[in-house]
């Protein structure tokens, strides 16, 4: 039995640290216009779900669930992506309707990441509560990517319409964040440049502004 490299004192403890690396800096999106079939196994959206539970949260909160965008329900997704169209854009022409009916269909598995925002809270600020969904999500695509799929978060304006809450069936103090698509990659894109390390970190020497 190979020894569990998470565990404190293990040997190949190194070696973990070097896939994980390896892992989420090999990571990238790709276009849900570019995502395939196949998706996720019904045993492996469990396991995206259940690393999305492992995310930090602050006050035992968890402010965030997932939506699965099932694909009967699809053509139903085309109908509130039109009509958020529509609300946004009443003049809207057939070829505009067309392109917003289209982005239903994308992505052979497709989620939705719809945090609970309490601004009144004195203990959480909103910011934690977003950061833990944001984690979560980040959660599902590296396990995705692990499991050998291509995926990325998209939200744009159809979200934030109120044909969109109404449809989804949004509570009052809740956001849709992002869509999460995720695919098999159609053609491999380009390796992105990264931003090193140093471009990232600055240290504080304990003088103010220094
Ligand atoms: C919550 C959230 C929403 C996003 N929405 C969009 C979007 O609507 N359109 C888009 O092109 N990128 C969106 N992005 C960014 C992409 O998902 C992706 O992270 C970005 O293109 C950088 O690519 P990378 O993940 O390979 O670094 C969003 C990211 C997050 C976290």
């Amino acid at each position: 039995m190979t020894a569990d490299p998470t565990q404190p004192g293990t040997q190949n403890k190194h070696d973990y640290g070097e896939v994980m690396f390896k892992a989420m800096t090999s990571r990238q999106s790709v276009s849900p216009k570019r995502l395939s079939e196949p998706g996720p196994s019904p045993q492996q959206l469990e396991k995206l779900v259940e690393v999305a539970g492992c995310a930090p949260h602050h006050g035992l909160l968890r402010p965030w669930r997932f939506v699965l965008f099932e694909k009967e329900a699809r053509p139903k997704l085309a109908d509130v992506f039109e009509a958020a169209l529509l609300e946004r854009c009443p003049d809207a022409d057939e070829e505009d309707r067309h392109r917003a009916r289209e982005k239903a269909a994308r992505g052979p598995l497709l989620l939705g990441v719809i945090v609970t925002v309490d601004q009144s809270d004195e203990k959480v600020a909103f910011e934690d509560q977003i950061a833990s969904a944001g984690a979560a999500l980040q959660n599902v695509l590296l396990q995705a990517h692990a499991f050998g799929y291509a995926a990325k978060a998209t939200s744009g304006r159809a979200v934030r319409t109120q044909a969109f809450r109404t449809a989804i069936g949004l509570e009052k103090d809740e956001t849709f964040l992002c869509f999460l698509a995720i695919g098999t990659a159609i053609q491999s894109s380009r390796t992105k440049l990264r931003p090193n390390a140093q471009s990232l970190l600055t240290n504080w020497n304990g003088l103010a502004g220094g």
